[in-house]
């Protein structure tokens, strides 16, 4: 059998599993290993079952046993691993597509819902049974006929232009390339992202955190947006500059913001909890019983197609 290191905890189905094809060094306490930890128990493995929240950085990559020759990432996104690195040492890199999207989708739609109705205010109030319904309390922005521009339109944010028809939303988006018409379904395509901003009186961001996206959303580019937009993050907390969007955020050239990454999570910039036009959620894009096994079951596929069936696993990204 070969020998899986997993890092961190996996839910009881795809624990079942994955010992019953691998001989398995399983993390139940779900102890957050550091590099040298992970470097000793790898040691002897075949492969090893990574999260977001186990970083392979060059140095690790390096520094890892000769027998390691894959590294199965449970997510959707790969920042956490250097994958020139694995390249280079010969270890393939998979994630786990597809089956998050609707999930992931689904929190991005809470995020521009949360900001824009101000569900944060509105949650203090309740709590403090200290309100009063009138006219004009508590006034949001209604997603209603108003144009959503989708930063990132893979798979997740494709989910979002769906969901966002239901609104009658105007869908604009930037993506490297152009996609099909039969993929955009009537969605406007701006190669500038510039024209992208300026269409966005509300944007959900759903690109992939890199060297590219990092920084997108900086103190040039708010000033693109039409004043009042509504903001939401459901990919990598490194695509805003946070300073920036603080700013733009207390001047209300950005009426509200909902995220679900931060970057450095699980920190966040304490000028944040400041604002009360901030809607936040700890990671939660695929927090669901059954994204969670399907993600921990597309980790397995990739490992047992490559280490029990010579095949290349599905989800290779480097
Ligand atoms: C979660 O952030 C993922 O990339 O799957």
């Amino acid at each position: 059998m070969k020998k899986i290191l997993v890092t961190r905890k996996l839910l009881e189905e795809n624990n079942k599993r994955i010992t019953s094809i691998f001989d398995v060094k399983l993390n139940t306490s779900d102890t957050l290993y550091n590099p040298e930890e992970i470097l000793k128990l790898s040691e002897g493995c075949d492969g090893i079952l990574s999260f977001t929240t186990t970083p392979f950085n060059r140095d690790m990559i390096m520094k890892l046993p000769e027998s390691i020759k894959i590294i199965s990432n449970y997510a959707v996104g790969y920042g956490n691993i250097d994958v020139v690195a694995a390249k280079e040492r010969g270890i393939v890199v998979t994630n786990t597509p597809e089956v998050l999207t609707d999930a992931t989708a689904d929190i991005s739609i809470l995020l521009l819902l949360g900001a824009s109705r101000r569900a944060y205010e509105g949650r203090k109030d309740a709590e403090k049974e200290k309100w009063l319904w009138s006219t004009d309390y508590l006034i949001g922005k209604q997603m209603t006929g108003k144009k959503l521009g989708i930063l990132g339109m893979g798979r997740i944010g494709r989910a979002v232009a769906k969901r966002a028809r239901a609104f009658d939303m105007e869908i604009h988006y930037h993506n490297r390339n152009q996609l099909d018409s039969s993929l955009e379904e009537g969605a406007i395509y701006h190669k500038d992202i510039k024209e992208l901003f300026k269409n966005s009186e509300f944007l959900s961001i759903n690109c992939p955190g890199s060297k590219d996206t990092e920084n997108l959303i900086n103190e040039e580019t708010i000033q693109y947006f039409p004043d009042g937009a509504v903001i939401a993050n459901a990919a990598r907390g490194e695509v805003i500059d946070d300073e920036a969007m603080i700013k733009a955020m207390q001047s209300g050239k950005i009426f509200a913001l909902g995220l679900d990454v931060y970057r450095g999570e699980p920190k966040i910039n304490k000028k944040y909890l400041e604002l009360n036009n901030l809607f936040l959620l700890p990671h939660l894009g695929s927090a669901t019983t059954r994204t969670r096994i399907a993600m921990g079951d597309r980790a397995i596929d990739n490992l047992e197609a490559f280490l029990n069936k010579n095949q290349n696993p599905k989800d290779q990204v480097n």
